[in-house]
């Protein structure tokens, strides 16, 4: 028993640092991109001053941001499978119109 906590441990820091978080979040039938923000995105992007982030130059594009959205990055972003389509769509087109860029 004792001898599988460590490769327990190492199991999970392997999840993290590969940044496999996934939110299983999934939004209701004909929600507009503003309310799929609040309720899956704005616990970590908090709007200040009425722009929900500040976009890396790279990322301020709408193939980059949904990307983003589908595969998550790293440690803190996670990646949501359940945003596609049209949500998805939407949401980056959201986030582009309502951000600062860096
Ligand atoms: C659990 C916290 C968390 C949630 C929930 C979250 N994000 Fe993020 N997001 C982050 C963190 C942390 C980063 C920075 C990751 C990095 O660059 O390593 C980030 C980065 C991003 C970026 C890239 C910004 C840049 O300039 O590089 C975009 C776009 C983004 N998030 C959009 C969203 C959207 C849209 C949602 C909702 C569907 C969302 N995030 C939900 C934590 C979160």
């Amino acid at each position: 028993m004792k001898k599988k906590l460590p490769l327990l441990l190492l199991g999970c820091m392997l999840v993290v640092l590969s940044g496999c978080s996934r939110d299983k979040y999934m939004p209701e039938a004909g929600a507009t991109p503003e309310t799929i923000f609040k309720e899956a995105c704005a616990k970590c992007h908090s709007p200040v001053n009425g722009k929900v982030m500040a976009l890396s130059p790279e990322i301020a594009n709408k193939e980059a941001i949904i990307d983003r959205i589908r595969n998550g990055k790293g440690l803190g972003m996670p990646a949501f499978p359940n945003l596609m389509g049209d949500s998805v769509e939407g949401l980056a087109q959201y986030v582009l119109e309502n951000s600062t860029t860096k």
